[in-house]
């Protein structure tokens, strides 16, 4: 078959892979746990339901603006104001099928071929592949000190005369690190005097714990004119466990939205009229689901950190946000593939080799799911790699005996 070279430079995605890999073990009955997935366990908020019902019971459900609906422009604008403080126009927001679609039409917009996109270690696995798509070149910050916590001098190193664009995921998924403000600051200030583009993927700017604020990008820019290259991408999918819904979307300058939208217009129009309206019931709706999700999350990180930090060996950063913890397992297992792989056939349990996310011997657990899974996740990833535990493990009512080493 004769596939072009973009389409066999790209790696199929490794979480929904695992997702299929699970649900498959599932549905054969195997007693699996997924520390694997990146979506919270909590229902869709019930002003989201009654608002996308409610255009649906029209039966009128058509195509809407390639940019998205005015009501929804409304609400997003409304939360820009009330989250960042920042008042924008409706021409500043795009709406997409999800922030992947709002960063993915983003980097079509802005880069040319060979263009440089630079984003620290560890980063979301999508970034390298959706930059590819886009014809330009992924580039690595890897933090200097081995940490989740990159500094301006990792940046700057690698930034050259073809850098077209930062992007900054904080919370950070797969580590979980909050960046700190200094250095949110410092990346700000150093993309306004270079001119180069700064992409803040605040996904998951709501879920972070332990009293912290999220931090606010708009306050360290200098320039926030019309000429300003600085962009958020945010989405209801994480911080109202909406996922399925597939909506996000970007504020930029207006330049920047009317390109994404010629795109967007010519990729996929816009998104599904009812995911857009139950977008605006979210929005626009009771809060208190936030704050909800959030502390249950919290509860399940201090127990999953708590849990992982009893296993000798296993080197643990805390969370400050997300559902995602990254632990370093390399004192069992310095391949995390196989470690994952080993994981799965021996205990049934799913996890994410951090080679994925550009650091090899982590796996990135989730904490998304119910203490159980956690408790017992941990439980099982303990059992099979610390050769100090007992010869036999019962899952699922079914016995697995130790016959490694
Ligand atoms: C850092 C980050 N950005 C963007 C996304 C994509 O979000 P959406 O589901 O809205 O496309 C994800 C989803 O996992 C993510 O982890």
């Amino acid at each position: 078959m004769s596939l072009s070279q973009l389409a066999r430079s790209i790696a199929e995605s490794p979480t929904l892979k695992l997702n299929e890999t699970a649900a498959l073990l599932r549905e054969k009955g195997e007693p699996v746990i997924h520390l694997g997935g990146g979506e919270p366990k909590s229902k869709t908020p019930m002003d989201a339901i009654l608002s996308c019902t409610s255009v649906l019971n029209t039966g009128d459900v058509k195509y809407t603006p390639a940019d998205g609906i005015p009501a929804l422009k409304k609400a997003i604008i409304r939360y820009t104001e009330e989250h960042y403080g920042r008042l924008v126009a409706p021409e500043n927001v795009i709406v997409s099928s999800g922030a992947k679609q709002s960063i993915m039409v983003l980097l079509h917009t802005i880069l040319d071929p060979k263009d440089e996109v630079v984003f620290p270690s560890p980063y979301w696995v999508s970034y390298p592949e959706m930059v590819k798509l886009a014809g330009g070149v992924p580039v690595v910050a890897h933090p200097k000190d081995g940490s989740f916590q990159p500094t301006i001098e990792d940046i700057a190193e690698v930034v050259g005369s073809y850098t077209k664009a930062i992007i900054l995921n904080s919370p950070n998924n797969p580590s979980g690190v909050v960046y700190s403000k200094e250095f949110i600051a410092q990346v700000v200030e150093f993309c306004e005097k270079k001119s180069l583009y700064l992409i803040m993927d605040d996904t998951y700017n709501r879920l972070i714990f332990d009293g912290q604020t999220p931090t606010n990008c708009y306050e360290y820019a200098k320039d926030l004119t019309e000429s300003s290259k600085l962009i958020v991408v945010n989405c209801v999918s994480k911080m109202y466990a909406m996922t399925g819904f597939r909506i996000g979307w970007a504020v930029a300058n207006k330049q920047v939205v009317r390109a994404m939208t010629n795109i967007q217009s010519q990729e996929t129009s816009g998104p599904a009229t009812p995911s857009q309206w139950a977008a605006v019931g979210a929005l626009n709706g009771i809060q208190s689901s936030i704050q909800a999700l959030r502390m249950t999350l919290e509860n399940n990180r201090n127990v999953m950190v708590a849990r992982l930090n009893a296993i000798p060996g296993v080197k643990v950063t805390k969370p400050g946000g997300t559902f995602y913890c990254f632990p370093d397992f390399s004192a069992y297992n310095k391949e995390s593939q196989k470690l994952a792989q080993f994981l799965l056939d021996k205990v049934r349990v799913v996890t994410v080799p951090g080679k994925e996310f550009g650091r090899e011997g982590h796996l990135r657990l989730s904490y998304c799911g119910t203490l159980g899974e956690i408790k017992q996740g941990i439980e099982r990833i303990q059992w099979a790699i610390d050769p100090n535990s007992a010869n036999e493990l019962y899952i699922g009512g079914r016995k697995l005996v130790r016959d490694w080493a």
